[in-house]
């Protein structure tokens, strides 16, 4: 037997990695495959994972891992979508996850109001950045499960849907997602890139937007790192043939005005009715503008928003998951307020605090399978460059459960910064990364 043929084992691969050195296509296809189906131990794949995340992983290296975990799954396939006899186009949007980040409920019926489809496959919250299916589901009736049977229908019929990923999409990554989320291993950039891309390419789009954010609210909060990140998942999506680019935006002040679940609904609706937080909507219009052009649509997309017609199509989009868009959404039994303890100007609203309070009060989860509250979260009235007076209020915490306000309020306790003068003025999208920018 030749030394290329003896089957990888666990203790060499992780060694390997320990010691700096590079795996080999093998070592890496098997450590996925055996850790998915249980022949690899679990404290086996954490010593792998700590392996990575201290010494990194080549190009190469990443672009396998990534391609091992789809192979553990299923792929679909919406290749041969069409509408009134023409070929529908997929375009996603991923984001990495930020505070108040709602921009998927308004922006995937505003792309597909232009005649793409949208695919939207999304997360529940673990930690304090939410999840997009536990807002969603602060709409009475809405159903974040759907086969890819419907989704294709859902695709043609109204071209925008939002739903959970199926248990036979990159299984890897679920049980790697659990372990890196205990052993201390998420942010490592290979690891982190291999499991959102693996999801993405599995889901077969054609085309990506990667919104990577960086800032305290974000995962990996320094500029580089988003960098890095963003490059990395460029190369990989373009290298399995999905048009991709990333926006690199801010996530130091969290967006809008609400951070939750129902509170974020209902502000996600403003902007589809033409209005809404200035960041919320620019957000949203950049994203748009790449996902239009990705999916080679000249307009724009602030039209569809002051149109009415992304509000229709968040409509269809709603009622074809169970929804009904004129229910009202939950509202707190108890709400109270935060003040301001000085005068001053807003310089600084810290995203993580605001994400610690709103996790606090209810609306996110500490263990997957957790309930999460529709009605909790944290609102804000004042942002960056607003003045303020002694006793104003300047936050509102909303919960079911009136004994969380002290832990909410304590991670509030700082959130505001005051000053003498307004930051300067910043525009959400910091970078734009191609590939090979
Ligand atoms: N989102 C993912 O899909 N994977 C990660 O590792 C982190 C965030």
């Amino acid at each position: 037997m030749t030394a290329g043929s003896v089957t990888p084992d666990a203790v060499s691969i992780i060694t390997t990695k320990r010691d700096g050195g590079v795996l080999d296509d093998r070592q890496i296809d098997w450590a996925v495959q055996a850790f998915t189906d249980g022949r690899m131990a679990p404290e086996q794949m954490s010593a792998l994972t700590m392996a990575i995340l201290l010494r990194g992983m080549d190009r190469r290296e990443i672009a396998r891992w990534t391609a091992a975990m789809v192979a553990t799954g299923e792929r679909l396939d919406f290749s041969d979508l069409t509408r009134d006899g023409r070929r529908l186009r997929t375009v996603d949007k991923h984001s990495t996850g930020g505070v108040g980040d709602k921009i998927t409920l308004p922006l995937t019926p505003l792309v597909a109001s232009y005649g793409l489809a949208v695919p939207q496959l999304s997360g529940r919250g673990l930690g304090l950045t939410g999840g997009t299916l536990d807002k969603l589901e602060s709409i009475p009736g809405w159903r974040a499960d759907r086969t890819p049977a419907q989704m294709a229908a859902q695709l043609r019929d109204v071209g925008a849907v939002i739903c959970a990923a199926g248990p036979g999409l990159a299984p890897a990554d679920r049980k790697l997602y659990a372990l890196r989320d205990v052993t201390g291993t998420v942010e490592s950039i290979p690891m982190l890139a291999a499991s959102i891309m693996s999801k993405k390419i599995a889901e077969g789009t054609e085309a990506l937007v990667l919104d990577v954010k960086s800032g305290s609210g974000a995962f990996l909060p320094d500029l580089d790192d988003a960098r890095e990140l963003a490059r990395t998942m460029v190369g990989l999506g373009t290298d399995s043939g999905v048009d991709t680019v990333a926006l690199i935006t801010d996530m130091a002040t969290p967006l809008g005005h609400t951070a939750g679940n129902a509170v974020e609904v209902a502000e996600a609706l403003e902007v589809l009715a033409g209005g809404g937080p200035a960041d919320v909507v620019e957000l949203t219009l950049a994203l748009a503008r790449e996902m239009l052009a990705a999916g080679g649509i000249d307009a724009d997309p602030a039209e569809h928003l002051a149109g009415g017609q992304a509000m229709d199509c968040w409509r269809a989009m709603i009622a074809a998951q169970g929804g009904d868009p004129d229910a009202p959404l939950p509202r707190a039994d108890h709400v109270e307020e935060v003040t301001a303890d000085a005068d001053g100007v807003v310089t600084a609203l810290d995203a993580r605090a605001v994400g610690l309070a709103a996790w606090r009060l209810g609306a996110g989860r500490a263990r997957p399978g957790d309930d999460v509250q529709a009605e909790a979260g944290v609102v804000w009235h004042v942002r960056p460059g607003d003045r303020v007076r002694r006793g104003q209020t300047v936050m509102s915490m909303h919960t079911r459960t009136p004994e969380r306000f002290v832990a909410a309020r304590a991670a509030l306790d700082g959130a505001l910064t005051l000053g003498e003068a307004a930051p300067e003025a910043t525009s959400v999208v910091a970078e734009r990364i191609t590939v090979g920018g």
